[in-house]
C-alpha cells in the first residue's frame, strides 16, 4: 500500500489553537506581545527538569524577592541557593546568579542568539527560549515536548537520544513557515503547550490536535509509542547517613556543601556525628536522584546548645535540598515521637 502523503503542518492552525487553549502562566504576556526577557530566562531555567507546578511558587517567590534581574545579581549566592531549595539541579541556582551577575554588568539582557548562548548556564535551548520569548527571534527552543511533537508529525521511529539531532532538524522545519516566523515567542510556547495538553506521552488527545490532518504517527497508528526511547540502565542504589543535631530551640546544625558537585553549594545534614551525644536511630529515609538513587540513615540527638560557630537554622524551615529535608523531618518526627520531643504548648 501506498504510504499517504501528507502537507507540511502549517504553522497557522497551531498558532490558532494556542490562541483559544493557551494556558495562563505567570510569566507568559498576552499573545503577540513580546514578554520581559529576565522573566522568561528565569522560567525558563526553572523549567528544565521540572514540572510547571512545582515551578509556581518558586517563579513568584523569586519575583517577589528579585524583581529585576539586577536584584538578584544584588543578592549573595547563598541567599538564592536558600530560596531555590527543593527545586533540584542546584547547580542552575548557582549559575543564575552568576547569569545574573554577567547580565546585570553588561546592562540587559543580550538580543542575540551568540551571546544568549554565551550567559553562564544558558545552553541552546534556553538562548533560543529566551530569543524567541523575549526577542522575537526566529528560533525554536527544543525541549522533551517539542522532540514528541517533532518525533510524532514526521513519524521519526529512531529511539532516542541518538534520534536528538534528527529529531531536532525536524522541529527546526516547523520554524521555516512564515507563520511562525512572524510570531516565534507564540509558536515555541504553542508547541509547548500541545506536548504538555494533547500530545501528551501517553493517551495522546489526536482528536483536538489542529495538526491531527498532518501526522504521520496518527496515520500510522503509532502516536503514543513515539518517540522511542532506548532503555536506561537501572539506577544504582547508594547508601549515606544524615546526623540531626537540635538545640533546645529546635534549630537544627547545617553544613554547607562545597560549590561544586551534587547538592553543591546548598546546606545540609552532617554525614557524621558533629558531636558527641545520645544519637538515637531515626529510621532511613529514600531519595532518587537523576543518576542513582539514595537510602540515608538517620540519626538524631538533642543538646541544651549548638557548639558556636556552626551554621544553623530552624528544623521547621531549613532551607534544605528535598533530601535533607525527608531527613530533617525523620529525625525530628523520632525525637517527638520518643517523647523527649520540644516540649508541646
Ligand atoms: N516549558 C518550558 N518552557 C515553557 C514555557 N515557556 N511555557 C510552558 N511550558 C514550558
Amino acid at each position: 500500500m501506498a504510504r499517504a502523503s501528507f502537507s507540511f503542518p502549517p504553522a497557522r492552525k497551531l498558532l490558532n489553537w494556542y490562541h483559544r487553549h493557551r494556558r495562563h502562566l505567570p510569566w507568559r504576556s498576552p499573545p503577540g506581545e513580546a514578554a520581559d526577557p529576565y522573566r522568561v530566562w528565569l522560567s525558563e531555567i526553572m523549567l528544565q527538569q521540572t514540572v510547571v507546578a512545582t515551578v509556581k511558587p518558586y517563579y513568584a517567590k523569586f519575583l517577589a524577592a528579585y524583581p529585576t534581574v539586577q536584584d538578584l545579581a544584588k543578592a549573595s549566592v547563598e541567599e538564592v541557593c536558600a530560596l531555590w531549595a527543593g527545586l533540584g539541579y542546584y547547580a542552575r541556582a548557582r549559575n543564575l546568579h552568576k547569569c545574573a551577575l554577567a547580565v546585570s554588568a553588561r546592562g540587559d539582557f543580550p538580543k542575540r542568539i551568540e551571546e544568549l548562548r554565551a550567559l553562564p548556564g544558558v545552553g541552546p535551548y534556553t538562548a533560543n527560549a529566551v530569543g524567541a520569548i523575549a526577542f522575537g527571534l526566529p528560533v525554536l527552543p527544543v525541549d522533551g515536548n517539542v522532540e514528541r511533537v517533532a518525533a510524532r508529525l514526521f513519524a521519526i521511529e529512531e529511539p532516542l537520544p541518538g534520534s536528538k539531532k534528527r529529531i531536532a532538524q525536524a522541529a527546526a522545519r516547523l520554524m521555516e513557515d512564515q507563520a511562525a516566523q512572524a510570531a516565534p515567542g507564540d509558536f515555541a510556547q504553542a508547541l509547548f503547550d500541545l506536548g504538555a495538553t494533547v500530545c501528551t506521552p501517553k493517551s495522546p488527545d489526536c482528536l483536538a490536535c489542529p495538526w491531527r490532518g498532518h501526522c504521520r504517527a496518527r496515520a500510522e497508528g503509532v502516536a503514543e509509542s513515539l518517540p522511542v526511547k532506548a532503555r536506561k540502565a537501572a539506577r544504582p542504589r547508594r547508601e549515606g547517613v544524615a546526623y540531626v543535631l537540635l538545640d533546645g530551640q529546635d534549630n537544627v546544625l547545617l553544613l554547607r556543601r562545597p560549590p561544586r558537585g551534587l547538592l553543591g553549594g546548598m546546606l545540609v545534614l552532617p554525614e557524621e556525628p558533629p558531636v558527641a551525644a545520645r544519637w538515637r536511630e531515626a529510621g532511613r529515609v529514600e531519595h532518587v536522584f537523576t543518576h542513582f538513587s539514595l537510602s540515608l540513615a538517620v540519626w538524631v540527638a538533642r543538646v541544651a546548645v549548638l557548639p558556636a560557630g556552626v551554621l544553623s537554622a530552624p528544623a521547621q524551615d531549613a532551607p534544605v535540598p528535598s533530601v535533607m529535608r525527608k531527613a530533617l523531618d525523620a529525625g525530628c518526627g523520632a525525637l517527638n515521637h520518643a517523647g523527649n520531643g520540644k516540649r508541646s504548648a
